[in-house]
């Protein structure tokens, strides 16, 4: 949910990072959902602007994805290939592991059978899998240090753990 991970999970060369201008990523906040975006490096792989808001546009730039964040588990991640949809799931008894599906509709099948090398889009998820693997293991381990959220790089963790405490502190 951060721009932050992407230079460096997601990282040049041949990563998303190559992919969008990582200048223009942009966290939305709303009511119960975060929208995350970017203006693609190369204008052929983004939306055709006619399809989106007034926000959306500059010119000539165009969209390379729209990541959606319903909270609580869910992502809706809109390409111009089509939609990606993940879900994580608890595991009853099981509060350390989490299932992850993964759902996907094409609405333009020429651009979705480009979507590994224009959109990296089973890279992108085996980089953030293995990151969120990785960063369970320090947490496990007891020695990773807490630390404050970027406030300009992290808004999006931020206001999904600011969420998380909310509910669980609700009366
Ligand atoms: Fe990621």
């Amino acid at each position: 949910m951060d721009k932050f991970h992407v230079q460096f999970l997601h990282k040049a060369p041949g990563g998303l990072a190559d992919a969008i201008e990582l200048s223009s990523y942009k966290t939305e906040l709303h009511e119960g959902c975060s929208l995350q975006w970017a203006f693609a490096k190369d204008p052929d792989s983004g939306f055709d602007p006619d399809y989106l808001p007034a926000r959306f546009r500059a010119p000539g730039k165009t969209v390379f994805a729209l990541w959606w964040f319903v909270y609580p588990n869910l992502t809706l991640n809109f390409y111009p290939w089509g939609l990606s949809v993940n879900v994580y799931e608890p595991i009853p008894g099981k509060p350390d592991k989490s299932l992850f599906r993964w759902y996907s509709w094409s609405w333009d099948d020429k651009k979705m059978n480009e979507r590994e090398k224009r959109w990296l889009s089973e890279q992108v998820d085996t980089e953030d899998v293995e990151a969120m693997t990785l960063v369970r293991r320090g947490a496990r381990s007891g020695l990773a240090p807490r630390g404050r959220f970027s406030a300009t790089e992290e808004t999006g963790p931020h206001w999904f753990h600011h969420a998380v405490s909310k509910a669980l502190t609700a009366k």
